[in-house]
């Protein structure tokens, strides 16, 4: 740990230009919560962090515990601002400077705060911050760092008297401070004309008192504040840009990289080819030379090498084996295991299910609560009948079986080794190993029965319309 600075994450503020129930701090961006990502940044730098929580802090604690995060944190109990935000943390502070970063910017990464810190302590300043430079006009929620004749302070947009369009360095939000400092003039911040304490104000008052000030230029993208849904947006445009620019450089092609969405968690191998407005969310690991096709969504689940996910395929918190196959249009789910060499095709749900190697389910199957062995044949439309409105069964279906189509499994059931279910069975007894199971009923053929029963229903068609007529006629005659 560093123990000259320690941070503190600015994030009690109300969301108010989010116009959303939730804080913005729990929206994510490219699967993980805004708030984690300064949170993160720090743990990285190893740089001691606490939070200044207020606005529907339970959202953000419960964030923190899912991440199993014990991070100190300051309840400031009503919104006066950053200044005063900064402030509630004052018996916090133990080493000689304190680095305050606003909580809604998740772009940040570590060569600006390195930068900052050592611009800092190298100089011996007083207090340092970030600044930026942005030539969108129609951007004005940026505090604006005005320079003259030697001076500088900070001023916000709102207050700003001059024209809004003109070209200006804008303030980032990190600062990094002396404690003394931060001590003395935290506490004497006069309310600004919107009735908050703003910790900009810091500036210009190390200024008139001749304290040294240090600033580090960052450019903009990295800096963003997100205030809105749209910077939301905007926000993750630009990392998930990041995320698919560095899997490309390790070699992984992307058909058509604007379109997919690949989370920060996620892991992929070289070669893997990923298709058109494909989806990889939160914790997956994808292995080598594994295609995941158009429109599939791969959501915390394992693909060991050479796995191929055929369009439209949805696989959650699973694991897929080498060179097993899966899809067009399957859902795979549940904690389901395919080991290799498995043929799972179209219209094929799996919840909660091993799938031994080998094993072929290529047509309209749901197999649930199942555990089915290796070189197993699953014919189209077989059915595990897992659930009897109460509780859920389970079904075995051992080595080498094969069950025929349209077959329906009532579980709890086993199918022993090397058995047969013959096509359109409802079996609900055990079948033991290498028996063969018939559960329907039995086939009549009846010995040129087609022309007369064709006749027969020829005659009374024609019986109904003579009927019908008659109706007719009794009605026009009333
Ligand atoms: C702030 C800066 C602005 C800078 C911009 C960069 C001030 C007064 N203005 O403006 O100069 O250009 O960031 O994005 O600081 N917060 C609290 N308690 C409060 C108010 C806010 O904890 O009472 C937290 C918010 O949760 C947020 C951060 O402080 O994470 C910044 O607040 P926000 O209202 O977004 O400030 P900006 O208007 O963006
Ligand atoms: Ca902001």
């Amino acid at each position: 740990m560093n123990n000259q600075i320690q941070a503190i994450i600015l994030a009690a503020g109300k969301s108010s230009r989010f116009n959303t129930t939730k804080t913005k701090l729990s929206f994510t961006i490219c699967g993980q919560e805004m708030i984690m990502y300064p949170i993160r940044l720090f743990s990285q730098l190893k740089i001691n962090t606490a939070l200044v929580l207020g606005y529907q802090k339970e959202i953000i604690l419960n964030i923190l515990e899912k991440n199993k995060l014990n991070i100190p944190f300051v309840e400031q109990k009503e919104q006066l601002g950053t200044g005063h935000a900064a402030l509630t943390t004052m018996h916090l502070w133990q080493a000689e400077n304190v680095l305050i970063m606003n909580g809604d910017m998740p772009l940040v990464d570590k060569n600006i705060i390195n930068q900052l810190i050592e611009k800092h302590l190298k100089s011996d300043a007083t207090i340092s911050f970030v600044t930026s430079h942005n030539s969108d006009p129609s951007i004005t929620a940026y505090g604006r760092v005005i320079r003259n004749e030697n001076k500088i302070k900070i001023v916000e947009a709102k207050d700003f008297k001059g024209d809004l369009n003109s070209p200006c360095c804008i303030n980032a939000g990190i600062y990094i401070a002396k404690k003394d400092f931060l001590k003395k003039t935290l506490i004497n911040l006069e309310k600004s004309s919107s009735g908050e304490f703003y910790i900009t104000d810091l500036i210009k008052i190390a200024d008139d008192a001749n304290l040294k000030i240090e600033t580090v230029d960052a450019p903009f993208d990295y800096i963003r504040g997100i205030n809105t849904l749209k910077e939301l947006w905007q926000a993750e445009q630009i990392k998930r840009f990041e995320i698919i620019n560095n899997w490309m450089n390790k070699g992984v092609r992307f058909i058509s990289p604007g379109s997919t969405q690949i989370d920060i968690n996620v892991s992929i191998e070289p070669n893997t080819v990923i298709g058109t407005c494909v989806q990889i969310k939160n914790n997956t690991k994808i292995g080598n030379n594994c295609l995941i096709d158009a429109f599939s969504i791969i959501d915390n689940s394992i693909l060991e090498n050479s796995v191929v996910v055929h369009p439209n395929t949805i696989i959650s918190d699973s694991q897929i084996n080498q060179n097993s196959q899966v899809g067009p249009f399957a859902q795979i789910k549940k904690e389901t295991v395919i080991l290799n060499n498995a043929i799972i095709g179209n219209f094929v749900e799996i919840s909660k299910s091993t799938i031994g190697s080998g094993t072929k389910a290529k047509h309209l199957s749901y197999i649930g609560n199942s555990s089915v062995g290796q070189n197993v044949n699953i014919g189209a439309g077989t059915i595990t009948c897992n659930y009897n409105g109460v509780n859920k069964n389970n079904t075995i279906i051992e080595d080498n079986a094969f069950i025929g189509s349209n077959s329906s499994l009532v579980a709890p059931v086993k199918i022993g080794q090397g058995a047969i279910v013959a096509a359109g069975s409802c079996i609900t007894e055990n079948v033991e190993a290498n028996d063969l199971a018939i559960a329907r009923e039995r086939q009549i053929n009846k010995k040129d029965y087609a022309p007369k029963l064709k006749a027969k229903y020829k005659q009374q068609e024609e019986i109904k319309s003579a009927v019908l007529s008659k109706k007719e006629t009794i009605k026009q005659l009333e």
